[in-house]
């Protein structure tokens, strides 16, 4: 039986989620009473969540091209187990291994107001045991429900040693235009700027986005709200465990070295990631489990 098959036999859920083969790569499909949301095995990687009625809310890349090994531009990419370069060795990739490596579904259901649930558990290689040589189990819960989208990221430290990681959920946002959105949420906090040397500066008023952008905002626990007046809706971004946010947009000459953003594709797409970044990390005692959750709502009619 064909890896499809078996996956479609033991999880398929009709109305609700089935397993299909996109560009060589195993494709989780949930199109269920509330939404349309897809996600690819490999990276555990949510490509499209699109609520019945409503323009898009996750942004894919016009040019993302789905490959073993290769991380998706667009969807939710998992950084894990650490956020950005790794802090000693520069050879181990940007944002750790989990958005390039193979996961297993663990478990399938429907919801009690007829949304859908997929578990996920990344699988341990030799390759990701040299590049993070501690015992643990990390889980990627994903609701499709009537009013949202949860995203839960689970670590347990399955080893005897305290572990420490880094993590996100690096979610790319559609938007009707980059000129027209704001974010709030983030007013007075402190945010270490990347195109200015990582200095510390302090966020006044909502969050605009006019050129290059990539900020780590420091200290953030309150929901994120994307306003965009030019689809007459809010994404409001709530979240627990993760104690720092990142705002992206490669605007137009760091797009142009990216090659798989799509030559406009900086004015359609926000990433709002719920992260643990910088010195934001996470230690976790042994038989002890980190929860990185969020929430994303759409209001439509602003
Ligand atoms: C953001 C980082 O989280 O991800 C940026 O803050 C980075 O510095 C961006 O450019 C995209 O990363 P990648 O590895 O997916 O190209």
């Amino acid at each position: 039986m064909s890896d499809i098959a078996a996956l479609n036999q033991r999880f398929a859920i009709p109305g609700h989620i089935s397993f299909k083969e996109t560009d060589g790569m195993i494709v989780a499909e949930i199109d269920n009473l509330h939404a349309k949301a897809s996600i690819c095995l490999q990276g555990a990687h949510l490509m499209h969540w699109t609520p019945h009625g409503q323009p898009a809310v996750i942004w894919m890349s016009p040019a993302a091209t789905l490959a073993p090994g290769k991380s998706i531009r667009g969807g939710a990419p998992v950084c894990w187990p650490w956020f950005g370069p790794h802090a000693t060795r520069s050879d181990l990739p940007g944002h750790g291994f989990a958005r390039t490596v193979m996961w297993e579904v663990l478990g399938t259901k429907k919801l009690e107001d007829n949304g859908t649930w997929i578990a996920l558990r990344l699988v341990p290689t030799e390759a990701t045991r040299a590049q993070w040589p501690h015992p643990s189990e990390v889980v990627l819960q994903i609701a499709v429900s009537a009013t949202s989208l949860d995203m839960d990221l689970g670590t347990l430290n399955t080893g005897t040693a305290p572990i420490t990681i880094g993590d996100a959920l690096h979610t790319y946002f559609t938007i009707s235009d980059i000129g027209e959105v704001l974010v709030h949420g983030l007013e007075g906090t402190k945010y270490l700027d990347k195109v200015d040397g990582g200095i510390t500066k302090t966020q006044s008023g909502p969050v605009l986005i006019d050129g290059e952008v990539d900020r780590v905002y420091l200290d953030t626990a309150a929901d994120c709200v994307i306003e965009d007046p030019g689809w007459q809706r809010k994404i409001r971004i709530a979240k627990r465990g993760s104690h720092s946010t990142v705002v992206w947009n490669p605007w137009i000459e760091k797009t142009k070295k990216m090659g798989d953003l799509g030559e406009h594709g900086y004015r359609k797409m926000l990433c709002v990631e719920s992260t643990n970044a910088a010195d934001d990390v996470v230690t976790i005692a042994p038989n002890k489990e980190h929860h990185l959750w969020v929430r994303y709502t759409v209001e439509a009619k602003i």
